[in-house]
């Protein structure tokens, strides 16, 4: 499975990522190998890399643990490796603890700690290392998400011949939040590195370029970015005397023109990423899923209506809000147990981060409650799962659900709800979708909901289990031409195109 890679030639294309592009495994004789994860960003870009000789560089998710590069599928795998500390301060600390709450919202408490930061600066420093080390001559080295916003800028120093994209999977907050971050000049620096950057909204572009108009005071037409090659320190851009606008403190002036001076100009745009749709709808098609999908229905004892959950265990995801509403109903006696039955898989994550601690708790103290109230013993009210499944498993949840339940209270894609579409061949099945997420921006036939408004949820759930069949359909078609025409290889090869333009 595993070879040792010759001397590395440089690759024309390489990504960098927090997460290798393969987990480790143990395979049936008890030893262990790499299977390529299952996740849509791997999948989209796999081919592209086996076509270009591109290389991926990230972490393999084990602490203390140094490997030499090996080659997996055609893929050039190099990973990064992190200390025990590292994975504590960098990754649950500064990544999770800092920036995921800070971007999703402040839905749960940022916490700021020097040390934290100082890692992400050191590990981010490595990963940009370890990339410059690997790029050939002008090559193109696309960067991924949150945890390594400061990489771009990094390889720039280290390598100015190359060509940098970063895709920023998540929210970029408001500036009113994002000022609340410390390090957020170093961070805005950090991205600006790159040629070109992309978001999942609009509203994320515009929220980083107006945070970059704000603090750093760089003109902005067209999501061009006109970057001043000298720029204000960390502390105050008032002490340097540059840009400022006395009458506004330490804000900086808003340039009407690019000004005098050298700069280079970084584009911000959006680029809202999808699945590979055709692998689900192939699976969706596939008789042992639909097999499948049919016993998961019996198992829950046949109910006229099946809700579905699936989520990774986050506080971003609004599950005790999906929750409240469906206990209400049932309290209401607008649903029944037996009729109705809420399927939620929560899948573990980031278990070693107290917030997420303390929301399984409640998660679970909340479906206890539930279940103890409404089951018989025939039924239950919620058959909740924490654990992960294999795509084939998923695609035969969606088709088994006669609802999807995306309440998430802020959500960069959401990628669940575009898997439900593209499973949902025959047009059937209802998708309730926050307007919270990126992906209501494209997804307008959904039953669209404020998740914070448990009212109109109830009344989006109530809808759903009822919904006039032409209804459905009409709108699950809609939804689906969206998710079948802008697949994930597309959003590679638009966000690559443009870059290869810049
Ligand atoms: C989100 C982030 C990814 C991250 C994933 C899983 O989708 O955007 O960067 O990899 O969550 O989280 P984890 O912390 O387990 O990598």
């Amino acid at each position: 499975q595993q070879q040792e890679q010759q001397a590395p030639p440089g690759y024309d294309f390489v990504v960098v990522a927090n997460r290798l592009a393969v987990n480790r495994v143990t395979l049936s004789d008890g030893s262990t190998g790499w299977q390529r994860s299952p996740g849509g960003l791997v999948t989209a870009l796999a081919p592209i890399m086996a076509a270009s000789e591109g290389a991926w560089v990230g972490w393999h998710g084990a602490p203390d643990e140094t490997l030499t590069p090996f080659d997996h599928e055609g893929m050039h795998l190099h990973p990064v490796p992190l200390s025990s500390e590292e994975v504590e301060d960098y990754y649950e600390g500064f990544s999770n603890g800092t920036l995921w709450p800070l971007y999703h919202d402040v839905i749960a408490r940022p916490d700021f700690h020097r040390h934290w930061f100082e890692a992400y600066r050191r590990v981010n420093q490595r990963f940009a290392e370890a990339a410059a080390k690997v790029a050939g001559q002008g090559a193109t080295v696309w960067v991924q998400d949150y945890q390594l916003q400061l990489v771009p800028q990094m390889l720039r120093d280290l390598r100015p011949d190359v060509k940098i994209g970063f895709f920023n999977h998540i929210p970029f907050p408001p500036p009113g939040l994002f000022a609340q971050l410390p390090w957020r000049h170093s961070v805005l620096r950090g991205l600006l590195g790159a040629d070109l950057i992309g978001f999942q909204r609009e509203s994320d572009a515009r929220n980083f370029q107006r945070a970059v108009r704000y603090r750093l005071g760089h003109y902005i037409r067209s999501d061009k970015i006109y970057v001043l090659l000298e720029e204000p320190s960390e502390t105050s851009s008032q002490m340097k005397g540059f840009n400022v606008d006395p009458s506004r403190g330490t804000a900086p002036r808003q340039l009407s023109a690019p000004g005098e001076g050298t700069y280079r100009i970084a584009e911000a745009k959006a680029f809202p990423i999808s699945i590979d749709t055709d692998k689900i709808v192939e699976l969706a098609a596939r008789e042992d899923i639909i097999e499948r999908a049919r016993q998961i229905r019996e198992d829950l004892g046949n109910p006229e209506t099946v809700f579905l959950g699936v989520d990774r265990l986050d506080y971003t995801k609004g599950i005790r809000h999906r929750m409240k509403a469906y206990e209400e109903l049932l309290q209401d006696g607008e649903l029944t147990v037996g009729q109705a039955c809420l399927v939620q898989i929560a899948s573990p994550s980031r278990e070693g981060v107290e917030s997420y601690q303390q929301l399984r708790d409640e998660i679970e103290l909340a479906v206890g409650r539930i279940n103890g109230e409404f089951d018989s013993m025939a039924h239950t009210a919620i058959r909740y799962l924490h654990h992960s499944y294999p795509v084939e498993e998923m695609v035969a949840l969606y088709l088994a659900a006669d609802v999807m339940l995306v309440t998430a209270l802020r959500d960069g894609m959401n990628l669940v709800a575009k898997e439900y579409v593209a499973a949902r061949a025959d047009g059937t099945g209802v998708l309730v979708l926050s307007e919270f997420t990126g992906a209501a921006d494209q997804l307008r036939q959904a039953l669209l909901i404020n998740p914070h408004d448990i009212d109109e949820l109830k009344a989006a759930m109530v809808k759903a289990a009822h919904i006039d069949p032409q209804d459905a359909t009409r709108r699950m078609r809609s939804l689906r031409r969206q998710v079948v025409s802008h697949n994930v290889n597309r959003w590679a090869r638009d966000f690559l195109d443009r870059l290869a333009t810049l």
